[in-house]
């Protein structure tokens, strides 16, 4: 059994019965507290414990002396323990007290250095970047829909092949998925894909919301496509869908109007050609006059004067019957807008590539 701490054993169980004794055990006490001191000191949180521990209420050091020595000391005894114990205290007090205002002074000194500015130093300069391009057509493409009554939503860029391809009317073997060349995501429970279009966000908003519904879904899809100057295996795409007991081609093709024109400048023409999707019947190529020779024909429209700007059509009743739509009440037009074909054409950019290098010296043309 090891011994009990000495300040858990009365006096006269140490054998401290005369004066010299008890004098002798408080120099000791005192001793350790000064060692004790030192090694705690510079370390705040050391230093707390170290305080407790000598100054606790119910089990610091001087309580366990004042209820172990004190209390049950002889009559003899009793005045020179209550001498030494008061000197004991005296001391412990004061060493606390100056170590308390070295510490506060050491704060006030940090807190002193902090708060001192140099006011002609000068300041530090952030350079402030751009919107990337992507960005800023997002957001003007935006700003055209959404002043004629889209909302915004937005949804997964990792779908299921039931919202990407099977309720848009594209089967399992249907020939338009070869077209897509898409990221499968191996060993995913269900067979996961990356998007290869924002249209599943037609499909997943329908299956929610209640017509009449005016949608438009900006967003980064994906494709297996081999990199060159108008490819990459990711590209940006506004879907737009809007649906109503009400709508007829001549709304679609009066908004798919509005649409080139605000974007492109109001001497564009728009014209609609026989296409196919799916999910739209009838489908169309919405094409624009060409903006770099107005029309006439030039090495960039191939001498046509028009340029493919995107795929829409009327939404195809099928797609009604996979969101539990009225086929016989509604109709309704959709289109699927390049995000990166649109700013390439609008702002004049040959090469997709260029669109995702960051290079500053890009960039900066477009502040
Ligand atoms: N999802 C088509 C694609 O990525 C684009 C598209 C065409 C979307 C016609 C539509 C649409 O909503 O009506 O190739």
């Amino acid at each position: 059994m090891p011994d009990k701490p000495v300040v858990e054993r009365k006096l006269s169980e140490l054998g401290d019965t005369t004066p010299e004794r008890v004098v002798a055990r408080f120099a000791e006490v005192r001793e350790e507290f000064d060692r004790q001191a030192v090694t705690h000191s510079n370390d705040p949180e050391s230093w707390r414990l170290f305080v407790i521990y000598w100054t606790g209420r119910k089990s610091g050091v001087l309580s366990q002396i004042t209820d172990n020595w004190l209390k049950p000391a002889s009559k003899e005894l009793k005045p020179i323990v209550g001498q030494e114990l008061n000197k004991l205290k005296t001391h412990v007090e004061a060493t606390l007290e100056e170590k308390r205002k070295e510490i506060e002074a050491v704060a006030e000194q940090s807190a002193a250095a902090r708060d001192q500015i140099d006011l002609s130093l000068p300041g530090v300069e952030r350079a402030i970047g751009t919107r990337h391009l992507i960005r800023q057509t997002f957001e003007e493409l935006q700003r055209i829909f959404l002043s004629i009554g889209f909302r915004v939503v937005e949804g997964p860029e990792i779908e299921t092949p039931y919202y990407n391809f099977e309720a848009l009317n594209i089967p399992e073997h249907h020939p338009a998925r070869d077209n897509m060349d898409t990221f499968y995501i191996e060993g995913s429970r269900g067979g996961h894909l990356l998007r290869t279009h924002t249209s599943p966000m037609q499909i997943r908003t329908m299956e929610k919301e209640k017509p009449p519904v005016r949608i438009i879904v900006p967003g980064k899809v994906y494709r297996r496509d081999n990199p060159d100057s108008t490819h990459g295996y990711m590209f940006h795409q506004i879907e737009g869908l809007a649906v109503d007991t009400d709508i007829t081609f001549c709304d679609f093709k009066g908004t798919v109007e509005y649409f080139v024109r605000e974007f492109l400048g109001p001497q564009v023409k728009t014209r609609l050609r026989p296409s196919y999707f799916p999910f739209t019947e009838p489908s169309a190529e919405v094409d624009a006059t060409c903006h770099i020779c107005g029309g006439s024909g030039c090495r960039v429209c191939k001498s046509s004067g028009w340029i493919e700007v995107f795929g829409a059509g009327m939404v195809n009743p099928t797609v009604y019957g996979f969101v539990n739509y009225d086929p016989e009440k509604l109709s309704g037009f959709a289109f699927g807008l390049g995000v990166d074909r649109l700013a390439m054409m609008k702002y004049g950019i040959s090469e997709l590539p260029l669109l995702f290098q960051n290079d500053v010296r890009f960039l900066r043309q477009f502040p």
